[in-house]
């Protein structure tokens, strides 16, 4: 192995273009190529990552291609979900007819649309022999990161284990057509980000001195609805943003879920997980919210509380965008400025991290494992919010259940009437 990484993308959208501006903060590695099915897209992310210079990377015609490449030395795949399976076929299938070597591959979350294809994902990649990782971005939040060491060396090291976690993620929705489509994306907002917070809750519940498994679910109890998007106004409103085939009249996605996820520690003491997430907040724009409560000590975190704010009088009459933070909502008035978007959700240091186990040759603890357990929880909350009670982990019949959601068959409560 050299001592530098050479990394392609699967995928030029907008989570690589989140991982190319994050590679500014990440040493021993370059980004060398992009494959979407889009060449004229993959140039323009290979582009990107040139001008940043984090990388002389080209665009590649497949992703056959791209692996066969002797520069190319692990790849991050950040295609949409509903292609997890197909590009880590392909993957496996150019390394196994030796057309090349990788040292490791990374995903986005989720793993898979569901726990069928979440466990495909996890055979293809033993199979493959390679280190894998499981892209989990929030787990790397610095406040986060710091936030949990101090409250677990200080508060629980005297007064005794963290009891209750609350993560919330919230925006006002999607920027592309396929992540509103059950049958694309695997289901709502619950699959879409739910992922993230019964990772952070896990993550800030369990002694950073032990193995993730340390704690264990045993039961799940959540919910979702339709609150905005199903209404007439907000079904015309999607159809014109996201086109017709985006039918909330017809097929809706649930655009609020939340899910409480009782964990056991060592002893077999309970331990509180709570986490909610919707599509249907409007504020500033996307707004991370985390809670960890101990018996003499608590730790809270708001992405939108930040250091630096920007006003904008009524004068000001600006064109809409994305530049003072994702999902931004306004141009006017008091805004929050969020200083280094790439480090404050987290993408620097999980790149850092996983690029420095790559090197290595370690096995990051983060990886396809996890993601599969993680795509099982929420599976188990859809189970439960689709029959309203609370589940057992793992239930009965999870390894080939599909959302309602996901098969276009969910009438959300109340819609009908409308
Ligand atoms: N960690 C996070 O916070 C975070 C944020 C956004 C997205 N994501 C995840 O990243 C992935 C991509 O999301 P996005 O927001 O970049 O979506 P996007 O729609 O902006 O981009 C998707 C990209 O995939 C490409 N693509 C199309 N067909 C493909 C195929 N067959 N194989 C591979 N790529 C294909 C598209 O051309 C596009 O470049 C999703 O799995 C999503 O859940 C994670």
């Amino acid at each position: 192995m050299s001592k530098r990484l050479g990394v392609g993308f699967i995928g030029s959208g907008f989570i690589t273009k989140f991982h190319i501006q994050s590679w500014l903060a990440v040493r021993d590695a370059d980004i060398l190529g992009v494959w979407s099915p889009n060449f004229e897209n993959a140039s323009g992310a290979a582009g990107l990552a040139r001008s940043l210079g984090v990388g002389e990377a080209r665009a590649y015609r497949s992703i056959t291609e791209m692996v066969a490449d002797p520069a190319i030395d692990a790849l991050w795949i950040c295609g949409p979900n509903h292609r997890r399976v197909e590009n880590l076929e392909e993957i496996v299938a150019a390394l196994e007819s030796g057309k090349g070597r990788l040292v490791g591959i990374a995903c986005e979350k989720p793993l898979a649309r569901n726990v069928a294809e979440a466990k495909r994902c996890v055979a293809l990649i033993k199979r493959a022999g390679v280190l894998h990782a499981y892209l989990e971005d929030q787990l790397f939040t610095p406040p986060l990161m710091k936030g949990r060491a101090l409250a677990w060396s200080r508060g629980a090291s005297i007064s005794g284990r963290p009891y209750l976690a609350r993560a919330a993620e919230e925006h006002s929705g999607p920027h592309m057509p396929w992540f509103w489509q059950g049958a694309q994306q695997g289901g709502g907002v619950l699959n879409d980000m739910m992922c993230h917070s019964v990772e952070v809750v896990r993550y800030l519940l369990s002694d950073p001195t032990k193995p993730r498994n340390s704690i264990r679910p045993v039961k799940v109890t959540a919910q979702i609805h339709s609150l905005k998007w199903s209404r007439p106004e907000y079904v015309r409103q999607l159809k014109e943003t996201m086109g017709p085939e985006v039918d909330y009249a017809k097929r809706p996605s649930e655009d609020f879920a939340r899910a409480t996820i009782e964990y056991v520690d060592e002893t077999g003491r309970p331990l509180i997980g709570e986490v909610t997430t919707s599509w249907s907040f409007v504020g500033a724009g996307l707004r991370l919210s985390t809670e960890l409560l101990g018996p003499e000590y608590s730790f809270s975190y708001n992405s939108l509380n930040t250091g630096g704010q920007l006003f904008l009088s009524r004068r000001v009459v600006g064109r809409a965008g994305e530049d003072l933070v994702e999902k931004q909502n306004a141009e006017q008035g008091l805004m929050p400025v969020v200083g280094n978007e790439a480090a404050e959700y987290g993408y620097e240091a999980e790149n850092r991290h996983f690029v420095r186990c790559f090197l290595d040759g370690t096995q990051p603890e983060l990886n396809f494992d996890d993601g599969l357990e993680v795509v099982e929880l929420l599976m188990t909350a859809y189970m439960s919010a689709e029959q309203e009670r609370t589940l057992e982990f793992r239930p009965p019949g999870l390894d080939t259940f599909v959302p309602a959601v996901a098969k276009g068959t969910w009438t959300p409560r109340g819609v009908a009437n409308i």
